[in-house]
C-alpha cells in the first residue's frame, strides 16, 4: 500500500479542465474572470457581498486586522489552540498577541476565558484592538456567546475560518459569524487551489479596501501612485480556475470527510481510553480532520509511532501559541486544556481521495498498537 497522507488535495479531471480552459482562455495574469467569479461563488457561500481572494489564508488574517484597526502597539485577543498563521498575523501588524484557551466542549476559544480577559483588560484600561476566534478541525466556536461580549466593548471579531469552509453555525455559514472572515485554500484544506485564501466581509467597501492593499495598494494612474503600503496578496486566475472546480465539489467532499470519521468511530469503538473531538450541539462540522484524544499519553504515542512504521502520516494536535517558544513572552489566560489536549491528542488520516479499505487499514494499526 503506498504512504496514507494525512489530508492530500482531491483533484481530478474537473479541475485539470478548469486550469486548461482559463490557460487557454488567455488570461495568464493575476487578474481575470476566473478570479473575479471565485469570488462571487465564495461570498454567495457566505451570503456577504465582500470577497477578496488572496495567496494565502495567512495573507488574509494580515488584512483583515489592518482592516478593522490594527495597529503596532495594540493587544489582539487570540485563541491559543491553532495554527501559528493565526498569531503571525497579528505579529505582522506590530500588534501583540494575548492568548486564550479552549473549552472542552469544542475545543475553541473558551467564552468563559475570553469574558475574563476582557474583564482584565477593562480594569487595565487597555482594551484589544480586535479578538481573532478560530474555527479549529472545521467546526465552529460558540460566535453567539462570543461576539456579543466583544461588541458590548466595541471590539472587532475576525472569524478564522480557515479550517472551516463549508461549516455551519446553528445553520449560518462559518466565514460570516463575525465582523470578517477568512478561509485557507492551502494543499491540506477541505478544498484546495494548491496555496491560497480568501477575505470575506458584509461590507463592500471593506473588501475594496482589503482588495487595494493586496494589489499592492497602487492608484488608478499609468505611473502607479503610492499613497500607503501595499502588499502583493491576490490570488493568480489560474488558481482562482481551480478554486472554482474544487467549490463544485465541496459539498461531496466534506461529506466523505463525515463518513471516514463515522467509520473510525465504529473501527475504534472498542480501544480503552480513546474519545473523538466532541461536535458542539450547534452541528455543522465539515469534517475537515478526525481527532482523537487518549485517556493514556503512551497508547498516543505507541499509535503514532505504529503508524509512522507502515507508512501512515498522522499529526499531534495543535501545538498551543502560549508553549511556542516564539511567543515566549506574550501573556495568556489558559486553564490547561489546550496543552492538555496537545498532549494527548492526535489526528488521523481524514483526506476525501482515501479509500474505506486505507481507512481500516490505518483503524487495524491504531487499535492494535493502542491495546499493545
Ligand atoms: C487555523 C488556521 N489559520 C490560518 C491558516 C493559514 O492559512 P494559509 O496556509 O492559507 O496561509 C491555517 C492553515 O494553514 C490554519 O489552519
Amino acid at each position: 500500500m503506498s504512504r496514507i497522507f494525512l489530508s492530500s488535495p482531491d483533484v481530478g479531471l474537473l479541475e485539470r479542465e478548469a486550469l486548461l480552459r482559463a490557460f487557454d482562455s488567455g488570461w495568464v495574469a493575476p487578474a481575470g474572470p476566473e478570479l473575479d467569479a471565485f469570488e462571487s461563488d465564495v461570498a454567495a457561500i457566505t451570503g456577504w457581498p465582500g470577497a477578496v481572494a488572496m495567496s494565502s489564508g495567512t495573507g488574509a488574517l494580515h488584512l483583515a486586522l489592518l482592516e478593522q484597526g490594527v495597529q503596532p502597539g495594540n493587544d489582539v485577543l487570540v485563541s491559543s489552540f491553532t495554527f501559528a498563521a493565526t498569531a503571525n498575523a497579528v505579529a505582522y501588524c506590530g500588534a501583540t498577541p494575548i492568548f486564550i484557551d479552549s473549552d472542552t466542549a469544542t475545543w475553541n476559544m473558551s467564552p468563559q476565558l475570553l469574558a475574563e480577559e476582557l474583564a482584565a483588560a477593562k480594569r487595565r484600561n487597555r482594551l484589544p484592538a480586535a479578538v481573532v476566534v478560530v474555527d479549529l478541525y472545521g467546526q465552529c466556536a460558540d460566535y453567539d456567546e462570543i461576539v456579543p461580549a466583544c461588541h458590548e466593548l466595541g471590539i472587532p471579531v475576525v472569524e478564522d475560518a480557515a479550517e472551516a469552509l463549508g461549516a455551519t453555525y446553528k445553520g449560518r455559514p462559518a466565514g460570516a459569524l463575525a465582523d470578517t472572515g477568512v478561509f485557507s485554500f492551502n494543499g491540506n484544506k477541505i478544498i484546495t487551489t494548491s496555496g491560497g485564501g480568501m477575505f470575506v466581509s458584509p461590507d463592500i467597501d471593506a473588501a475594496s479596501r482589503v482588495r487595494h492593499l493586496a494589489t499592492q495598494a497602487r492608484r488608478p494612474a499609468t505611473h502607479y501612485e503610492h499613497t500607503e503600503i501595499g502588499y502583493n496578496y491576490r490570488l493568480s486566475n489560474l488558481l482562482a480556475a481551480l478554486g472554482r472546480a474544487q467549490l463544485q465539489r465541496l459539498h461531496v467532499m466534506s461529506q466523505r470527510r463525515l463518513q471516514i470519521n463515522e467509520r473510525y468511530r465504529e473501527l475504534l469503538a472498542g480501544v480503552p481510553g480513546l474519545s473523538f473531538m466532541p461536535i458542539a450541539p450547534w452541528g455543522g462540522w465539515n469534517g475537515w480532520l478526525t481527532c482523537v484524544v487518549f485517556d493514556d499519553v503512551v497508547a498516543r504515542d505507541a499509535v503514532q509511532r505504529a503508524l509512522n512504521d507502515n507508512d501512515i502520516e498522522s499529526r499531534p494536535l495543535w501545538k498551543p501559541m502560549h508553549l511556542q517558544p516564539v511567543f515566549a513572552e506574550a501573556s495568556a489566560r489558559v486553564d490547561g486544556t489546550s496543552e492538555y489536549l496537545f498532549d494527548h491528542g492526535m489526528c488521523l488520516p481524514s483526506g476525501s481521495v482515501l479509500t474505506d479499505d486505507q481507512i481500516d487499514f490505518v483503524a487495524t494499526v491504531a487499535c492494535e498498537a493502542a491495546q499493545r
